[in-house]
């Protein structure tokens, strides 16, 4: 490939059985914002999305630390808590044009889990990679749409 898909780091996901506790952890910790606070029924998840530089004043996008709780034992992340305990559960990809991106990296042979982008935190487009075939990653494209 000529170009690089991907364009940044856009979040780091963090699976926790607690939202409010995990929150108040980042918060004491580190001195982050909540950005973003979020119920995802399709993806099952209740997420908090904490800035972490950036400039918003610019309109540059910052990174994000994404704490999801998940909301049964039923659910992607809660079958990740109860499998694997709390902890990183997936990085997120800046791309420029998900669609694009998702075709070339299928037709590369990895297997997406998400073969059209669906929606993500804070209005973005996003897709998953299959973690079998990129190391054991589980990995996120975002594609961010800035509000107008
Ligand atoms: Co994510």
């Amino acid at each position: 490939m000529v170009l690089p898909l991907l364009t940044r780091i856009d979040h780091v996901g963090i699976a926790c059985r607690d939202l409010d506790r995990a929150v108040e952890l980042y918060q004491a910790t580190f001195g982050l914002e909540v950005a973003s606070l979020e119920v995802n029924e399709e993806q099952g998840v209740r997420e908090a999305m904490l800035a972490v530089g950036g400039s918003p004043a610019s309109g540059d996008r910052p990174g994000y630390v994404q704490l999801l709780e998940p909301l049964s034992p039923d659910t992607p992340v809660g079958r990740f808590i109860a499998r694997r305990g709390e902890g990183l559960h997936h990085v997120g990809y800046g791309v420029a044009d998900i669609g694009t991106t998702l075709a070339a990296i299928g037709g590369a042979g990895i297997r997406l889990i998400d073969e059209r982008p669906r929606h993500g935190s804070m209005g973005a487009s996003i897709a998953f990679l299959h973690p079998g075939d990129l190391g054991g990653v589980l990995t996120e494209l975002v594609q961010f749409v800035s509000p107008a």
